[in-house]
């Protein structure tokens, strides 16, 4: 299952302010427009839609593990899957697997870069990015903080955020180990901001810790979070991945 629930409909709303991110991998992924291409963690299927604009000749398989966000995605998207990426499977290999900002909320890397080579045909690629080492570094440290004030520590009784901002070695170990090769994984700062922030941050980076707090507090509670946090943008770090299945 995800490690976290999502307010979809919000999400499609806000995170329009991602989109530069998902922009920049994109076009780190060659097609001729014919090819298979599986999206792993589509959510809405907006950055899904600009891919299977690029296959007019092909096929998008899109994927997501979240009801909601699978609902969205199918009003847009021709052939949307409910699966977990960690039980992925499928009767076909494809061509090229995409994916942004989804990894890092998939806690088993391992299992998961198993199950994309399992569905990736031979020299097919991987493009992808998620949230990697030091990512929401201030952010995550202002909320700990918020967190562990007398007024919401009861909400915060054995929490741990459900990410993984895992380093480029280690992933590029792992990816090898899992049969990719002409693989290169690198660090990149990307600094977001929204004309919404209270209720982007609500919705995507501080979603984990806004869900354990009642309702009708956690506008008070990202505020909170918010004033503790340096800065005016969200001090996103991105791990891109490139590789092919050998
Ligand atoms: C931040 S959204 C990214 C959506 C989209 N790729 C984008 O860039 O806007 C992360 C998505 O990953 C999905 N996800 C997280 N863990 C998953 C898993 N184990 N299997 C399938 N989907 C997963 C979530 O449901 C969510 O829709």
């Amino acid at each position: 299952m995800t490690a976290r629930s999502w307010d979809a409909a919000a999400y499609h709303r806000v995170s329009v302010a991602m989109d530069a991110m998902a922009a920049q991998v994109l076009e780190r992924l060659p097609l001729d427009g014919s090819e298979t291409v599986l999206d792993a963690g589509c959510g809405t299927g907006r950055i899904s839609a600009k891919l299977l604009a690029r296959l007019p000749r092909g096929r998008l398989i899109a994927v997501d593990a979240d009801p909601e966000m699978v609902a969205i995605a199918r009003e847009t998207l021709p052939e949307v899957l409910r699966v977990d990426l960690l039980d992925l499977a499928l009767p076909e290999p494809v061509d090229a697997i995409f994916s942004t900002a989804t990894f890092h909320w998939v806690l088993d890397h391992d299992r998961l870069f198993d199950r994309l080579a399992g569905v990736l045909r031979p020299g097919g690629r991987l493009v992808a990015q998620c949230g990697g080492a030091g990512n929401i570094a201030a952010l995550r440290t202002a909320a700990d903080e918020v967190s562990s004030l007398p007024a919401w520590r009861s909400h915060f009784v054995d929490f741990t955020p459900p990410f993984l901002f895992a380093d480029p070695d280690s992933t590029r170990d792992r990816l090898t180990a899992s049969g990719f090769v002409d693989v290169e994984c690198w660090l990149q700062p990307f600094p977001v901001a929204s004309d919404e922030m209270p209720s982007y941050l609500e919705t995507v980076p501080l979603g984990p810790w806004a869900q354990r707090v009642p309702s009708d507090r956690r506008a008070e509670f990202v505020a909170a979070v918010w004033d503790r946090t340096p800065g005016d943008t969200v001090d996103y770090v991105r791990l891109n991945i490139t590789g092919r299945r050998g």
